[in-house]
């Protein structure tokens, strides 16, 4: 581990990504301190629109494997790091390429709709990539076509997005560890406790606990919604990543996180440190075969499209 101070490891990396021509992109989950260094924090749209279009040489990843990827799939010519290459999401984890391929086989006329958090494996099987910003969008796009359609791997987005549209979803049984697990009646106990507090929650969390809610979106969506409304306090229902940015947008507003299970230990496996040590050495790189990277983009490409 470095001796350096936090300031010290602020320093080199804005020389080295100066020296480099190297660009930080980190999601909203990621610890303060990488937040505050990183040249964009977004949601998984946000920073797969950056990747796509960026013309840094060096793209580091302060995020999980799956959105490394998908700005590799979206910048094959560019060096996509990964600071810490164990960081993954339990989600992404619940589809099984062997499964989606075969579920493509049986069914070749379903429209396969793959939320981003997948592997590029599981990707190449998709009709269009997926993320909380679009889902809706792209989901009343699709059904026009009536055709069967699958979600996956969160089932909670996609029974959240059957709650929202006309449309039937054949739902992949994944979902996320964090979200998934909360319940409603944490946000009974939350909104006694905060009377004067808006519950506000992501797409991942269940039924019951999105029914309780008075604003869902996307992390990127949330934190525009808090900064718009004239509320004062808000119960925030995802990752307490997102707190950070909240706070620096609205000093004069509260927040409340849910639950303190809504931290994502693959998310926060990212340390400032392994920013700096990654941007020095160069090392985690992010390699996809080319045949596999030709055929998993198509998906991802579909969705900037319709974005
Ligand atoms: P967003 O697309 O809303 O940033 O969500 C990513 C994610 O992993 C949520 O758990
Ligand atoms: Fe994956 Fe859940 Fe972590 Fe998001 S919060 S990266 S879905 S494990």
């Amino acid at each position: 581990m470095s001796e350096l101070t936090k300031e010290e490891m602020y320093e080199d990396i804005r020389r080295w990504k100066k020296e480099k021509n190297a660009v930080i992109l980190a999601h909203y989950y990621q610890i303060g301190d990488i937040q505050d260094i990183a040249d964009y924090v977004g949601d998984s749209l946000a920073l797969a629109q950056t990747a796509a279009k960026t013309d840094a040489d060096i793209i580091v990843f302060c995020g999980v494997h799956f959105m490394a990827e998908t700005a590799k799939l979206l910048s094959p010519n560019k060096k996509v790091l990964l600071p810490v290459m164990e960081a993954g999401c339990v989600m992404a984890n619940m589809m099984d390429e062997a499964k989606i391929k075969k579920y493509r086989e049986d069914h070749p006329d379903t429209v396969i709709l793959m939320y981003v958090n997948s592997t590029a494996a599981c990707k190449q099987y998709a009709d269009v990539c997926v993320t909380s910003s679009n889902a809706m969008k792209i989901i009343d796009h699709y059904s026009k076509q009536g055709k069967p359609m699958l979600y996956g791997p969160d089932k909670n987005l996609g029974a959240y997005a059957m709650t929202k549209s006309n449309v039937k979803l054949d739902l992949w049984p994944g979902f996320c560890g964090i979200h998934n697990g909360l319940k409603p009646e944490v946000v009974d106990e939350m909104k006694a406790k905060y009377p004067n507090a808006e519950f506000i929650a992501h797409p991942e969390c269940n039924l019951n606990v999105l029914a309780k809610a008075d604003y869902i979106g996307s992390t990127k969506q949330l934190i525009e919604y808090v900064t718009k409304s004239d509320k004062k306090e808000f119960i925030i229902g995802t990752e307490g990543g997102v707190i950070h940015a909240m706070e620096k947008k609205n000093p004069d507003k509260k927040f409340y996180l849910l639950s303190d299970r809504l931290n994502c230990f693959e998310m926060k496996l990212t340390r400032l440190y392994d920013l700096w040590r990654v941007l020095r050495d160069e090392d985690n790189v992010i390699e996809i075969p080319e045949d596999l990277a030709k055929r998993a983009v198509k998906c991802v490409d579909k969705m900037l499209e319709l974005s």
